[in-house]
């Protein structure tokens, strides 16, 4: 039995003006044909349903402008954020209590791109076949820059295609991310994980106590009769903040990698969405209503207001009906200050 977790609880600012706080990206459709939290549910079928789909997000969602990308799925809804590893401690427990099952567990963040869909579903079914002999299953990305942003996994050579981690870094700084990317045995934590859930539990209890003991409170009360829905509502803040990352998968002794070159973006930023998206043949990146002129290297998006641009190179601008950002390529990064500023004034 497989079941999918999708996280879908962040707010994805760096892709400010488009995902705001009312409608972060993974509900965005940012490649022109559905929303990244639907293609996610779609690239995992067969293997995994839309009815063993569950998706996890704040509750703020499911009544607001979100509510049609989440019409019909089943929900597992926060009253606050606490970043992932809490997030996975419900569903794993939730899906033991619920149905009397022990099924192996895809984790899939709703904010990436996969744009190989058979090597990706190659890819997981060889994790679910480590998982189910016990092992935490992270998918890693070969990696090309010292990004920050990302988890570091370093890998023992193997003949199989699982092979065991000795060590995982999460968000180093520059300087070790760089010895990192030219040490050559390093991969790049995807995010997306496969285990058990009695493996994911055990686990939180040996490494996440704090969440393990707010847990188990949390199942005594829904396995004796209140609603789960509502121990949620009233007990999830409670929970430490802290990501699965930091968490288990920094911690544990029995993480495997499946190396996989899926074409896989996270879509952290608008230079990401300019790596990945189809470009003219000056390196443009250009959608909505733009006039663009000897331009080269940019990425010009606008929703509603005539974008017109002369002899522009390497620059970002996006168009919302209430924002314009303009922004130097490879500077994307910084627009996270922005929004921080934003909230400074509110
Ligand atoms: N339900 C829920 N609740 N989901 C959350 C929460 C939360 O409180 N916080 C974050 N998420 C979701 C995000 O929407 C995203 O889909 C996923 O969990 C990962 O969170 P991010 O905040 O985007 O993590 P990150 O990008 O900084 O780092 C993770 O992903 C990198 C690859 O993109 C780590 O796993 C890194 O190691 C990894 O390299
Ligand atoms: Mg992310």
């Amino acid at each position: 039995l497989i079941r999918g977790v999708i996280l879908a609880g962040g707010s994805g600012t760096r892709l400010w003006p488009l995902s705001r706080q009312q409608l972060p990206k993974q509900f965005l459709n940012i490649n022109g044909v559905d929303s990244m939290l639907s293609a996610t549910i779609s690239r995992s079928s067969p293997l995994i349903s839309r009815e063993d789909a569950w998706v996890v997000t704040g509750d703020t969602h499911a009544s607001g402008e979100a509510f049609s990308e989440l019409d019909g799925l089943n929900l597992i809804l926060e009253p606050c954020g606490r970043n992932t590893a809490p997030a996975i401690a419900i569903a794993a427990a939730l899906f033991q209590d619920l149905t009397n099952e022990d099924p192996v567990m895809v984790v899939l963040p709703a904010d990436h791109i996969i744009s190989k869909q058979a090597a990706f579903q190659r890819c997981l079914k060889k994790a679910v076949s480590a998982a189910e002999d016990g092992r935490l299953v992270t998918f890693g990305i070969v990696p090309n820059h010292p990004e920050t942003g990302f988890g570091y996994v370093q890998t023992q050579a193997s003949d199989g295609d699982v092979m065991p981690v000795l060590r995982f870094v999460e968000k180093p700084n520059l300087e070790n991310a760089q010895k990192m990317l030219d040490d050559g045995n390093y991969f790049w934590n995807s995010g997306m994980f496969v285990w058990k859930s009695s493996t994911i539990l055990e686990e939180m209890r040996e490494h996440l106590p704090e969440v393990w003991e707010l847990l188990d409170a949390m199942r005594k009360r829904w396995n004796g009769g209140e609603p789960w829905q509502e121990v949620i509502r009233t007990t999830f803040d409670q929970m430490p903040n802290i990501s699965i990352d930091y968490g288990i998968m920094e911690k544990s002794q029995r993480v495997s990698l499946v190396a996989a070159d899926i074409g896989w973006s996270d879509v952290g930023s608008w230079d990401a969405v300019h790596e990945m998206a189809p470009h003219d043949e000056h390196g443009n990146d250009i959608s909505g209503n733009v006039l663009a002129i000897d331009c080269k290297g940019s990425l010009l998006r606008s929703e509603k207001s005539l974008i017109a641009a002369v002899g522009l190179e390497d620059v970002i601008a996006v168009e919302t009906p209430d924002a314009i950002l303009l922004c130097k390529a490879g500077e994307s990064q910084r627009v996270k200050d922005i929004v921080d500023e934003l909230k400074l004034g509110e």
